[in-house]
């Protein structure tokens, strides 16, 4: 046989080898390493990116709104309970990552008056209840000389203490904007579960938060309303140790709230 039908042979063989391979359902090559089919060759052309590129990048995935995910968990608490564990569980305020606790509320739940405060400072942050440290002494203080105290068990001589915001911002520094609009939909649910007859804002984060103006030495003891409430707008406690000459007007603020419960 000669070397043209030799080859001519070969050929016809391995032909018919494969057809008998590809109808035998074998119809793809399988090595024996596997084989990544992403990577690119070495030296292959790196493909384009930016302006020039013509595959559209991948659509950002917009950042979930912490407000809405907070007026979402906020809304779905039917209890106390419930209201404190999804505040608990809320890991979206940067607060929360300095706090020791959890500063949720005090007090009786059926008292007609809410107290809202600021947020916790260092003694409230270590024990996990709102004004324990020296202004909420004075707190106490000030409410028991118009019979009111967070003790009762009497609704009608109770108190309910809460803050807005539920972390010690560090060193005591004020609440940011951003951090009160996060926490407003827990402070709105807070209030309509204890539903109580009046609120009292003790300071100018409560105030903004309620009322969404600020400038408390000039709001003090003017009664307004807040989500459906009477609201009564107070100097903070701590103003008052710093400005004892303070406690005349918040002596006649005081006396304005017990004539309101009457
Ligand atoms: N000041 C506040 O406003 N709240 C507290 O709980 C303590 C201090």
């Amino acid at each position: 046989m000669g070397i043209a039908a030799e080859i001519a042979e070969d050929w016809d063989a391995a032909l018919a080898a494969l057809a008998w391979q590809i109808e035998s359902g074998a119809d793809e090559v399988i090595g024996d390493a596997p084989v990544n089919r992403y990577e690119l060759p070495v030296g292959a052309p790196k493909p384009l990116v930016g302006k020039a590129s013509s595959v559209a990048p991948a659509p950002e995935i917009p950042a979930a709104d912490p407000v809405e995910i907070a007026r979402y968990l906020a809304g779905r608490a039917q209890s106390l309970d419930a209201l404190r564990a999804a505040l608990v569980g809320f890991d979206l305020c940067e607060l929360k990552k300095g706090a020791r606790n959890t500063v949720f509320a005090d007090g009786n739940p059926k008292a007609r008056v809410l107290i809202l405060g600021e947020a916790p400072d260092a003694d409230e942050d270590r024990e996990g209840r709102p004004f324990v440290g020296r202004a909420g002494q004075l707190l106490d203080r000030m409410f028991a000389a118009i019979g009111l105290s967070r003790t009762s068990p009497d609704a009608a001589t109770a108190l309910y203490i809460t803050n807005v915001m539920p972390w010690r911002p560090p060193g005591n520094r004020d609440p940011e904007p951003a951090e009160i609009a996060m926490m407003l939909p827990f402070v709105e649910r807070h209030i309509a579960l204890v539903n109580p007859d009046v609120i009292v804002a003790v300071g100018n984060t409560p105030l903004f938060a309620l009322t969404g103006t600020k400038g408390i030495l000039r709001a003090r003891g003017n009664w307004s309303r807040a989500l459906g409430k009477p609201l009564l707008p107070m100097t903070h406690p701590t103003h008052l140790l710093r400005n004892p000459a303070a406690k005349r007007e918040a002596w006649a603020d005081l006396l304005s709230l017990q004539a309101r419960l009457r």
